[in-house]
């Protein structure tokens, strides 16, 4: 939710912060902004809409300087508009800021009563202000934002100039992420890694609480009463072309053909050598602590907690531990029962989404020890918990998540196994036959992307559709969540995932000739009944896409459209069953002529309550 960049060094600012920005545009793209300080002066560039318009305006009117911050707006408070866009400038300050002011109002109406006058209808243009009102009695910059930030509720990521101490750049953080990139004699920060990949890998995490403070040849963390923190930096191994489209026309389609290597990857070096057991780096917990589990909550927002109702019915098949399933936003307000006993797995591409960070808090303060599964290294919910599965996707970029989600799920898979092993409830013979089918999987599901011209035709034909209806049973009724919240997203054709035996009772109503049933049938125990719902679908001249296993061709004569899968072991079905779910939105999607990668309303990565 919004993106922010700062820079301070020797280089032209605004180019490597636009460039940033371009790679931070997932997180919001409704408004941008950029500001640099030559010559002790501040000067500003912002405009309405994408990246691309204040990419224009910087043509026609260029910034220079050597010191800069910038922003992509996910809106919160004030609708999307040039007025409304960061920076936001007051005196000789100039901020830019992600995260939410919760005592804005209440700080403003203070402000204001002071003589200040707001321009912005947002939270932020307050925190500038305020460090204008406060820098008239403190000596300096670093002191000014300190004691400002001492009065501000909330969260937030800050970056701020000002034109009275040219050589400073201050940031800080609460509850949003923010990360330094060091470089020779310069240093970026952004609110994530992929920003600054093309200039360097040497990175510093910022904790909550913290400050930093920089010129262009020293930097200095302190705690934000002002003591100083030692951190160590981390050498990221993503490469900078990880974060590019590759030659194919959208990040979505990229990362959907990515997830053979993705797979592979989040793999590879977890099977140990005879197969009959997985290794889990960083999963610290100790052997009694897994022994003891009694219960475990998996806990996500959006297509992660479609994850988490896979993983339940692997983790209870293979560990035979009672799995509870919740929405992060739903958990950390309903008083959930958490003991020592309880193992509590968050489940977060981005590893900073605010619902699912405060239900890891919730968790962890009531005794619980808990597991995060995350493709963001050293994100926040990664770092809090009490061990973390990393899925190694690489990043993603289009806000349809699809190659983070399928790692979730062998991720999920990975825990599964080693609980099951750690409490004898599977047996080496039967985990080395799981491993098998999971060490097969990456090429299945090269096979499975094979669809993607079928699923492109499919698409033609049904991209004018109003409504669709997925049904599935058992772990595939997840699938048809994810596979109408896919649709959803990026094509605003409404959809619904319901669990197929459940039709019966009120959707059936929806069907006529116009609706489009996408059924999951793949050749496991309820093949038989899934068959009889999607024969319900038909006798009420409803269209069939039905996907299936390749040994159960004979479905070819009773549908509108069949794609067959290979086959795989039941609890792994999901993965393979996701790929063409995924295609068939993409290509929708693509028909319909919507943005992709940047769906309206969207942002990639929630990190407001
Ligand atoms: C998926 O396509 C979505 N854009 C969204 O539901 C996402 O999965 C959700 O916001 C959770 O994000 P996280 O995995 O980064 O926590």
């Amino acid at each position: 939710m919004c993106g922010i960049v700062g820079y301070i060094g020797p280089q032209q600012a605004s180019p490597i912060i636009l460039d940033g920005l371009r790679r931070l545009e997932y997180r919001g793209y409704d408004s941008a902004g950029i500001a640099t300080l030559e010559a002790g002066e501040i000067h500003t560039r912002r405009a309405e809409g994408k990246l691309i318009n204040l990419e224009s305006l910087l043509q026609q009117a260029p910034l220079t300087g050597s010191r800069g911050i910038g922003h992509t707006r996910w809106a919160t408070h004030g609708r999307p508009s040039e007025t409304n866009a960061h920076p936001h400038k007051a005196g000789d300050f100039v901020v830019v800021h992600n995260g939410i002011i919760e005592n804005y109002l209440e700080l403003k109406d203070e402000l204001q009563a002071q003589g200040h006058t707001f321009r912005s209808e947002t939270d932020t243009e307050v925190i500038a202000h305020l460090v204008e009102e406060t820098a008239k009695q403190t000596a300096g910059l670093e002191a000014a934002v300190r004691q400002a930030l001492a009065r501000v509720r909330g969260a937030y990521a800050v970056a701020i100039l000002s034109c009275c101490e040219p050589d400073t750049l201050v940031v800080a953080k609460l509850g949003s992420p923010l990360v330094v990139g060091k470089g020779e004699g310069e240093y970026f920060v952004a609110s994530d890694i992929p920003a600054m990949l093309s200039h360097t890998r040497e990175m510093v995490f910022l904790d909550d609480g913290e400050m930093a403070i920089f010129t262009p040849a020293a930097m200095r963390v302190t705690d934000l009463d002002g003591k100083e923190r030692q951190k160590q930096s981390k050498t990221i191994t993503w490469s900078p072309l990880m974060a590019e489209k590759g030659g194919y026309r959208h990040f979505m389609l990229k990362e959907i053909h990515e997830q053979p290597r993705a797979l592979a990857d989040t793999v590879a070096g977890r099977v140990v050598d005879d197969q009959s057991d997985v290794y889990l780096s960083g999963f610290e917990l100790e052997q009694e602590d897994l022994e003891g589990i009694e219960k475990l909550f998996v806990v996500a927002c959006g297509t992660s907690w479609h994850a988490g109702l896979v993983g339940k019915f692997m983790i209870e098949k293979l560990a035979r531990i009672p799995v509870e399933v919740d929405i992060a936003s739903e958990f950390r307000y309903r008083d959930p029962i958490v003991s020592d006993k309880t193992l509590t797995v968050l489940i977060s591409q981005s590893g900073e989404t605010a619902d699912t960070l405060a239900a890891l808090r919730e968790a962890r303060g009531k005794g619980g020890k808990a597991v995060a599964i995350c493709n963001v290294v050293e994100s926040s919910i990664a770092r809090e918990s009490d061990g973390v599965i990393y899925t190694h996707a690489g990043p993603e970029i289009g806000v349809a998540s699809t190659k983070a989600f399928t790692t979730q799920l062998v991720a999920l898979f990975l825990l599964a196994l080693r609980l099951g092993r750690v409490r004898g409830t599977l047996m080496a013979q039967e985990c080395q036959s799981l491993t098998g089918a999971l060490l097969a999987l990456p090429r299945q599901v090269e096979e499975a992307l094979e669809l993607d011209k079928a699923c492109e035709e499919i698409a033609r034909d049904y991209a004018l559709a109003s409504d669709f209806l997925y049904l599935g049973r058992g772990n595939q009724y997840p699938i048809a969540l994810e596979g109408a919240l896919k649709l959803k997203e990026i094509s605003y054709i409404h959809a619904e995932g319901y669990p197929a035996g459940e039709m019966k009772h009120g959707p059936i109503a929806l069907i006529d000739e116009q609706l489009p049933v996408v059924i999951l049938a793949p050749d496991n125990d309820t093949y038989e009944k899934v068959v009889s719902n999607m024969e319900e679908v038909r006798a009420r001249g409803g269209k069939v896409i039905a996907i299936t296993t390749q040994t159960r061709q004979e479905l070819k004569e009773k549908v509108d459209a069949l794609l067959l899968l290979p086959d795989t072991i039941d609890e792994l079905m999901p993965i393979l069953t996701s790929i063409p779910l995924q295609l068939l939105a993409y290509h929708i999607a693509v028909h319909k002529g919507t943005d992709v990668d940047q769906p309206r309303n969207l942002a990639k990565s929630v990190t407001v309550e």
